[in-house]
């Protein structure tokens, strides 16, 4: 969708709109400082974000440690791609990276605020914080196309940990009336509804037998996998939003041939700017380039060399690699396995000379 600024920030429900961005730190970093979180010595907390972390220090310290976990599934995702979600020594760990309203950062933003939901609605359950525990709402009977049940065991508090996820993710940007805020805004909720679209009902039977005449049942979040893997086919299919500055007039102006034209719904990410294209290490753009990095050589697609190493070539090198073999199954029940060792070609991309 292409569209003048004033139109993108009616679509996204911003009322004055304007291009600023500067992302010298952010909440992410809570994750680097493990038990060592001190709210004061947060770099990147806005003035209520400081106040939320003095009055609940158990959900931030829930939150901080969740960041390694987000960041691992992003780079879980991303790990056959030449940008491979690693992190910086940043006070926002990905550098100037984020001052590109890219594709890549439209991803960050929806884990990180997925990542606060599924960390904080477990730990609510698992009763490991004061503020919160077990859905309450979820008592009594309800029904499902299977029929009646009663709710039982404990449900994950989902609806409390997206709250808290709101209120503490989105304060930096809620205060912020430019285009790039409403794009964080956007991903944000949009890594949150992904969460929501995994729980499921999982249930235990009871009566005769076996006969399942009774069922108590509870909601539960799914493993954090398949959110991940949800956002990344968001990724694939991320909505461009291209402001076009000078144009005052409101009418689209011509979409790239190709390219679909779509408005984004509430489930899509949206970015605003092309990203760079990763294959050199530069600083000003946060890209950390391919050099060194494992590429197939017989794969056309981004994991292959050609892709992987932006045409420069690649070394290889025969490395010994060590795995599980000759397992065996004993009575009862264990299986036991030997370490084989074995030498496999690999590839590594070339730096630029
Ligand atoms: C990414 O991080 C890993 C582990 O910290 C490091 O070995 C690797 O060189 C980094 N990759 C790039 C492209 O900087
Ligand atoms: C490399 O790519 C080929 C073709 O896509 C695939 O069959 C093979 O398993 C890949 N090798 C590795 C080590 O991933």
């Amino acid at each position: 969708v292409n569209m003048n600024l004033c139109g993108l920030c009616l679509l996204l429900s911003v009322e004055v709109c304007w291009l600023t961005v500067k992302v010298d730190a952010s909440w992410w970093f809570m994750g680097s400082l493990g038990s060592r979180l001190v709210c004061d010595h947060v770099p990147g907390l806005v003035n209520r974000q400081r106040q939320m972390c003095r009055q609940f220090p158990g959900v931030m310290k829930v939150i901080g440690a969740g960041v390694s976990d987000w960041i691992q599934e992003c780079q879980h995702q991303f790990r056959t791609n030449r940008w491979n979600c690693n992190t910086t020594n940043d006070h926002n760990l990905f550098g100037r990276l984020l001052l590109r309203g890219s594709r890549e950062v439209a991803f960050l933003y929806s884990i990180s605020s997925a990542g606060v939901v599924h960390s904080v609605a477990r730990a609510c359950s698992q009763g490991s914080l004061d503020s919160c525990s077990c859905d309450p709402g979820k008592k009594g009977r309800s029904r499902d196309d299977r029929g009646v049940f009663d709710w039982g065991g404990c449900s994950d508090h989902v609806d409390h940990a997206v709250k808290f996820s709101q209120m503490f993710v989105d304060e930096r940007e809620r205060r912020q009336r430019d285009a790039r805020a409403a794009m964080n805004l956007h991903n944000n909720r949009a890594g949150r509804k992904a969460v929501r679209r995994f729980l499921s009902l999982q249930c235990k039977c009871h009566g005769v037998s076996g006969s399942c005449t009774l069922r108590t049942c509870w909601l539960a979040l799914s493993d954090f996998r398949r959110t991940g893997d949800h956002l990344m086919r968001k990724y694939r299919r991320a909505v461009h939003l291209s402001i076009n500055q000078d144009s005052s007039a409101g009418s689209p102006t011509g979409q790239r041939r190709g390219q679909e034209l779509r408005r984004p719904s509430k489930h899509d990410l949206v970015y605003l700017e092309e990203s760079p294209d990763y294959c050199v290490r530069d600083t000003e753009s946060g890209s950390l380039g391919t050099a060194g990095r494992v590429c197939n050589r017989t794969s056309r697609g981004v994991e292959g060399c050609d892709v992987m190493c932006c045409g420069r070539g690649y070394d290889t090198a025969r490395v010994r690699l060590r795995s599980k073999c000759e397992c065996k199954f004993h009575w009862c029940c264990s299986v036991l396995c030997q370490d084989c060792d074995h030498e496999e070609d690999m590839h590594f991309c070339k730096g630029h000379t």
